[in-house]
Formats: C-alpha cells, structure tokens, sequence
C-alpha cells in the first residue's frame, strides 16, 4: 500500500522532542507529584509570558470546562440567554445548556466567525453574554465586539479553542474578553499528550473565584466557600505542555510557511476559494480550509491518492438534536456543505504539502 499523507499523525514528533517529553515524565515520577504542585503554577506564569499579557491564566481540565466554569464565574445561569455562532465545536453551546441558560445562535460570516451584525437583532433584556469563537484560528474581530457589549453590560467570553498562537492588534486570543477559554486539546497548535485547558482574566477576584471554582470551593485546603468541582489540569499535562511551549513557534512557522505553499500554488485553480488572511498574525493557521461545490467529489478523490481530509464541521449546532433552533444561518449551512480541510500541520513534509497540491490540481483538470 502507499504511504498516505494523514491529516493530523500526532506520532510523528522528533526524537528531540520526545527525549524531553519523557525526561519531564521520568522526572516527574521521581517527584511524585500528581495533583496540583509546581508545574501547574508553572505552566500559568509560563503561559502569560508566552502570550505576553498580564492576565492570569489558569490551568485546568479542558477547554470544555473552561467555557462552563467561566459561565458559572460570571453567575450565568437559568433564565439567561447567551448568543452563540451556528458553527462551531459542540462544546461553546453545550456548556449553556449545562449552566442552564439558554443559547441563541446567531449566523457567521463566510469565513465562519460569528457575524456581528446581527448580535443587535438577536438581543433580548435576557442577554447576558456572548460566545465569539476564534474558528479554524482566525480571530474574531474583538474591538469592534467590545464596543458593542461593554455599554451593554453584556459580558464576553471569548472561545479560543482554535486560537493560541493568534494576535490582533499585538495582543493575544484568549485575553480580550471577561473570561478567555483555552484548549490544549492533543491537535490543536499547542497541545497537550491529553486532556487540558486554561483560562484567562484580567480581573484579579475573578481569577481567585475561578481557581476556587476549579478546586471544589475551597481557597484554600479543606475551606469550602462556594460550590465548585473539580476541573483541575493533570499534573503530568502541565508539566508535558511546559516542556512543549518551547517549540511552539518553530512549529507556527511550519504552519505559515505550509500555508503560504498552498495558497500560492492553489489560488486561481477550479472554483477553490482560499483562506486569504491566513498569514496575518490574527490567525494562527490551526485548520486551512477550502471552499468548494465539489467538496464531496474532491474529499474522495484525495482520499483514493491516500490523502486525508476532514470537515469542520459537517453539521450546524441547532441542527442537533439537543440544540434545535429555528433562524437562518445560510453562512454557517454553506460552510457545512462546501468546506474543505486539508492537512497543516508541522509534523508533515514539504513534498506531502506538494503531493496535496498536485493532487487537488489533477482533480481540477480532469472536472473542467
Ligand atoms: C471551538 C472549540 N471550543 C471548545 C473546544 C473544547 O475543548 P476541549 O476539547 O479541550 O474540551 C474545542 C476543542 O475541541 C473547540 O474547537
């Protein structure tokens, strides 16, 4: 069988890497210090200084409760109404109905960033925050977004999932809103060896009610003052995600560098609209994404070449079943049917980006 080119082989990083990997590991052995400890405060410090932001970052489990804690920090809950984009992971509506409250979607633009447009529209008295999501890595635009919900009173919570590695205007994804939500989900640009996350305020006493939030209440050990849970970050990923923040921008410049082959060699070819903006520092290149009428002919014909491909993502949110909801979302429903990702990422080689390229040129010449 020939080699495929996959789309994201997470086994593929260097010797280099690996040898410090598992030095952290052994050492962390000898240590013997699971919960909590040193790498965790490590990893919060480390974090903002990477990002170059005063805010507090706090570690915890995964993105997904990093979104539901910043929601309960802000004591959203019953009764309230949260808006949402119809397009993104599961995760940035589910935590609303975990929460109690109510999501309301509201339709993105082309690109697949929440339309801010329309946020007036779908306004009610039950607002009480807003969800933008940094989708495929691109960043929403946030000075345009605080000014609409800073008069408002209506609180920002700002998904960076996708995101880290992303900047506008020199600051950091993750640090423009009330409560900014990480992921260092195994595939995203900077991930974990499993689960983890983080999130970030500005707002000293916040940052102390999202650490107790995370740690079952308690500011301190066996002191409960409110009800929390328990979301903190493993040990081990903290210490794992210290060692990989080192290579975090040798590998960004892998991503730009495999974009800037793609739109160069693919623009102009068939009826492929690219992701233009790409290569400004507001995108961190996390997914590449193409747009296509032939999505479903091109996704099979790379695939028969060993080619792999995904779709982010096939299904709007209040299309699903727990979600149903009634609007129109033409922008999100295109992008459900026409997008395209294909593989970018720094573990593949130059001649796998170029395989790509070719192939997708083959598939065009043979369809015009
Ligand atoms: C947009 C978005 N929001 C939230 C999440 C949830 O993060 P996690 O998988 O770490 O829970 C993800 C990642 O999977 C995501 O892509």
């Amino acid at each position: 069988m020939k080699k495929q080119i996959p789309f994201l082989d997470l086994s593929r990083i260097d010797q280099e890497l690996k040898s410090a990997l598992e030095k952290k590991f052994s050492d962390m052995l000898s240590k013997g210090i699971f919960s909590r400890g040193e790498e965790v405060e490590t990893l919060g410090k480390n974090l903002s200084k990477f990002l170059g932001t005063k805010n507090t970052i706090i570690p915890c489990s995964n993105g997904t409760d990093a979104l539901e804690i910043a929601l309960r920090a802000l004591e959203i809950g019953t009764g309230d109404e949260v808006i949402v984009p119809a397009l993104t992971w599961v995760s940035t509506a589910e935590v609303i109905k975990l929460v109690g409250a109510s999501p309301v979607f509201v339709d993105t633009d082309s690109s697949g960033l929440m339309d801010l447009e329309q946020l007036d529209s779908l306004t009610t008295p039950k607002t009480k925050a807003v969800i933008p999501v940094h989708l495929y890595g691109k960043m929403v635009d946030m000075e345009k977004l605080n000014s609409w919900a800073k008069p408002k009173g209506i609180k920002i919570i700002e998904d960076n999932a996708q995101g880290f590695g992303a900047y506008q205007n020199g600051k950091s994804a993750g640090c423009w809103a009330d409560i900014g939500c990480f992921s260092f989900y195994p595939t995203k640009n900077l991930g974990a060896l499993g689960e983890a996350g983080a999130l970030s305020t500005s707002d000293k006493s916040l940052a102390k009610k999202i650490e107790m939030l995370i740690n079952h209440g308690q500011p301190i050990r066996d002191k409960h003052e409110i009800v929390g849970r328990n979301a903190r970050i493993d040990t081990i990923q903290a210490g794992f995600l210290n060692v990989k923040l080192a290579y975090f921008q040798k590998w960004q410049d892998k991503r730009k560098y495999f974009a800037s082959l793609y739109l160069q060699h693919l623009s102009g070819i068939g009826d492929l609209i690219l992701p233009e903006s790409i290569l400004n520092s507001d995108h961190n290149a996390h997914l590449f994404v193409i747009k296509t009428d032939y999505r479903s002919e091109l996704k099979h014909f790379l695939q028969e070449k060993g080619i792999l491909t995904a779709i982010h993502y096939p299904t709007i949110i209040p299309k699903m079943n727990p979600y149903l909801s009634k609007g129109l979302f033409v922008n999100s429903e295109k992008l459900t049917a026409s997008s395209l990702s294909l593989p970018l990422n720094p573990f593949l080689e130059e001649k796998e980006v170029l395989k790509v390229i070719q192939q997708i040129k083959i598939f065009y010449s043979r369809t015009s």
